[in-house]
Order: C-alpha cells, then sequence, then structure tokens
C-alpha cells in the first residue's frame, strides 16, 4: 500500500515559499500532487478491473430475476404491525422477500429485527418508498422479479378515517390502483389483499359471512370497499390470481418475542383496544375508556372477533398457496366468536398483572354494536382455522414484548 499520509503530514512551509508578498507555487508540491493523482487513478481502475472479474459484480441481483422454486413475495407495508409479522413467517418458510414502505406508521426497527434473523444475501430487501409515487412504484416493479404481492400498506384508523376522509381514500383506494397496474405492467399476477370487516359496516344479522352484504359506514371501509372492487373489476379480465382477505380485529403478536405492535405515539388516540391496555398498564395513560355501555349486548359493551397476527399471517400463507390464475377467493378471517370490550379488558387486567382503571364513556360515532365472523368458508377451502383463541394467552404474548420494548422499536431505529 502506498502511504499518502506522509505527503499530508509534511510541514504547511515546505509546500510553498513565500516571496515578497505573493506566493509561489511549490514545484516539488505540484509533482507531489500530479503523482497522488495519478496512482489513486490506477488503483480506482486496478479496483474497477478486479470487481469485474468476480464472479458477483455482474450477476444481477437475486431479487431481479425469477429463480425456480423461490416464490418472491413483495410486501407493501412490512415495517408495520401486521406486514412485518407476514414478513417472517414467509422468510421462516424460505420465501424471498421485499419489503416496501414508507415508513410513515410503520418501524425501521421491525425490518432490522428481521434482517438480523434473514441475513443471507436473496433473502429479504427492503425498499423506502411511498405507493402514492406510480413512478417510484413502476421503477421497483421493472427492477424486481415479484411472483406475488400481498398488500398491506395503509392507513387503517376507523377515527382518523372520519376525520380525514380524503386521506383514507388517497392511501387506500387510489394507492391500490398503482399497485394493481404495476403488477399487470410487469406480469405479476397474484394478489393477497388486506381487507376489513369495517366493509361490511353494521349488518343486522350475526355472524357475517363473506355474503353478508358490503354497506361501509366509515370511510375507513368505504375506501377498502372501493379498493376491493377494482380489484375485482380488474380480475374479471385478467388471469390474475386474487385473494381478498377481510381481517376482524387482529391482535397478539409473535410468540418468540422477535416483533411487536407499536404504533406511533401520536395515534394513540385513535388507537385500538389492546394498544390502549397495554398503555394503561405500562401508566402512559391513566386508564381505559371504554366507549358505550348501552349497546344491546350481553354487558352493554361493544363485541368484537379478536384474530391472533400469528392466525392471521397463517391464513395468507394458506391463501398464497391456494391463489390460481382468474380465480378470486374471499374470506373472512376471525376466529367465530364474539368477546364483548368487558371481557377483553379483563383478559388485559390478567394478562399484564395490573389493575387497569376503567372510565366508561358515552359510544363513540362510528362504533357498531357487535361485529364477528363466520370463518366457515375460509376452513373448508383453505383448511385454516383460528389456532391463538385464549384471549389472554394473546395479550400476555403481546405484553411480553411491550415490557421488554417500552420504547417500541425506538431504540432499534
Ligand atoms: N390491525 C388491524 O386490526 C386490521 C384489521 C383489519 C384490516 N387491517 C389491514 O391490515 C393492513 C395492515 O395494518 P396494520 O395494522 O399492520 O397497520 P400498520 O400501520 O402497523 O402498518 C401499515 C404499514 O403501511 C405503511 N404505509 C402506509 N401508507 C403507505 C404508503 N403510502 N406507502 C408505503 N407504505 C405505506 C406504514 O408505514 C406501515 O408500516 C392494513 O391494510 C389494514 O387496513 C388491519
Amino acid at each position: 500500500m502506498l502511504n499518502f499520509a506522509r505527503g499530508r503530514s509534511q510541514p504547511r512551509s515546505s509546500r510553498s515559499m513565500p516571496m515578497s508578498g505573493m506566493e509561489y507555487p511549490d514545484p516539488k508540491k505540484n509533482n507531489n500532487f500530479v503523482g497522488k493523482v495519478l496512482m489513486a487513478a490506477t488503483l480506482t481502475a486496478l479496483c474497477i478491473v478486479m470487481l469485474k472479474q468476480s464472479p458477483k459484480f455482474n450477476a444481477p441481483s437475486q431479487f431481479s430475476q425469477h429463480e425456480e422454486g423461490v416464490t418472491h413475495v413483495l410486501v407493501t407495508g412490512g415495517a408495520g404491525y401486521i406486514g412485518s409479522h407476514a414478513a417472517l413467517r414467509l422468510l421462516k418458510e424460505s420465501y424471498r422477500v421485499t419489503i416496501v414502505d414508507n415508513l410513515s406508521r410503520g418501524n425501521i426497527g421491525a425490518v432490522k429485527a428481521l434482517q438480523e434473523l434473514f441475513p443471507e444475501p436473496g433473502q429479504l430487501q427492503f425498499i423506502y418508498a411511498d405507493l402514492g409515487d406510480a413512478k417510484a412504484v413502476n421503477k421497483i416493479f421493472s427492477k424486481n422479479s415479484f411472483d406475488a404481492v400481498m398488500h398491506f400498506a395503509a392507513v387503517a384508523y376507523v377515527g382518523e378515517s372520519t376525520l380525514d376522509p380524503l386521506k383514507y381514500y388517497h392511501n387506500i383506494t387510489s394507492n391500490t390502483l398503482v399497485v394493481l397496474e404495476s403488477m399487470a405492467a410487469h406480469g405479476v399476477r397474484t394478489l393477497i389483499y388486506s381487507s376489513t370487516c369495517a366493509t361490511y359496516g353494521e349488518p343486522e344479522k350475526m355472524p357475517i359471512t363473506e355474503e353478508t352484504p358490503q354497506v361501509p359506514i366509515n370511510p375507513y371501509g368505504k375506501a377498502k370497499k372501493m379498493a376491493e372492487d377494482i380489484i375485482l373489476d380488474f380480475s374479471k379480465n385478467s388471469d390474475m390470481a386474487v385473494m381478498i382477505l377481510r381481517y376482524f380485529n387482529v391482535i397478539g403478536s409473535d410468540p418468540e418475542g422477535r416483533l411487536g405492535e407499536a404504533p406511533r405515539p401520536e395515534l394513540r388516540e385513535h388507537g385500538r383496544i389492546s394498544g390502549a391496555c397495554f398503555d394503561a398498564a405500562r401508566g402512559i395513560i391513566p386508564g381505559l375508556k371504554v366507549k358505550g355501555t348501552d349497546y344491546k349486548t350481553n354487558d352493554g359493551t361493544c363485541i368484537r372477533d379478536y384474530i391472533d397476527v400469528t392466525d392471521l399471517v397463517d391464513a395468507h400463507v394458506k391463501a398464497l398457496q391456494n391463489a390460481k390464475p382468474r380465480k378470486v377467493g374471499i374470506y373472512n378471517v376471525g376466529t367465530g366468536r364474539g368477546r364483548s370490550v368487558k371481557e377483553f379488558v379483563e383478559a388485559c387486567k390478567k394478562a399484564t398483572g395490573v389493575e387497569i382503571k376503567v372510565e366508561y364513556q358515552p359510544r363513540r360515532p362510528g362504533d357498531y354494536a357487535e361485529v364477528f365472523s363466520d370463518p366457515t368458508k375460509i376452513r373448508r377451502e383453505l383448511n385454516w382455522t383460528a389456532q391463538f383463541t385464549d384471549l389472554q394467552e394473546s395479550l400476555q404474548i403481546a405484553w411480553r414484548w411491550q415490557k421488554a420494548h417500552p420504547d417500541g422499536y425506538a431504540a432499534a431505529s
């Protein structure tokens, strides 16, 4: 190796000689400089030649070409709660995964956790991009060879959607269109779409089957229903394999404690019940506010169907494995059992061991009294049933992660 440091450490006076107030260049220094530039150029050229000769230099990235026996899945929103758990499961099963996320709501810490678990080249890549940027999305599709897309990325709070509906139509409906257009343009033929029971609105009859009319009552549900309609219309004249999964209320986290749910603190007020329970148990908020005690339910509080995230991602893998060209599958993903908010709070108290303070308040606009699924179709067609149906156990697992990560993923980011 050549030692450039010696030249640099020469005393300043020896580089140029001031004469009669004028600076004359020192010819020796000039020679030195030209020599250094030449040497640097030679070394750079040498490096390029050596790199080019290395077998990896010209090899295209593993993400850019299809490989027999390897299914490459684009996971949009993979830095988020459900998307990161889905990516973990896919990686564990040797799928190749590309996460695209704009980190508006997700956590780079979740991506880092996945990268640490799956560091081998060709397993996982993360691309920071906004799905609203059609040009960027198109570029991602042209540089990568995806076999399937799991489209999780979305803003996903009912309350927020009533305050800022345009954000929801833009982020959910028009971004789904962008993803679909890129899939069509680049011949990606399998789509697993994250939909929601909010597309059903407030049906009279329980449980909700896939035939229950969809009459959403808030912008979140409406935006998701519109996205579903776009996908369904497109699928009529294409050979795309489509699976639409309508999730009920998702709770829990990875039983091995590698990932968790860590929404942005500023979204707490819109947040979901499990997050609020944990925040109350940790003393971040003074207690729980249960909104509505006069619903026509057994104990007067709302009834929901809580599905563990581990079961949910299992449904995604089964949907992917059973997706068929020119076929559309629409499935409810729930346990089939409704639990009241009061039941949930009791389970949360036991799971955390904290006597959480509960304040009962009037109903929140946009909330439905009772929602639970009929999961017969997914059981029959995809051989899927919820396994993690013990509310307290799911909450205990999630609580363990919360306690181990009091600042969410902050330490990792
Ligand atoms: N959590 C639930 O209970 C629930 C229930 C039904 C349906 N869903 C659906 O599941 C999906 C995932 O929800 P989640 O709970 O994991 O939410 P999340 O907020 O944790 O994750 C969503 C991810 O999408 C990313 N994202 C948002 N807009 C983006 C954009 N324009 N470009 C790129 N990335 C973007 C966010 O940064 C985040 O990482 C959503 O489609 C949601 O509607 C969730």
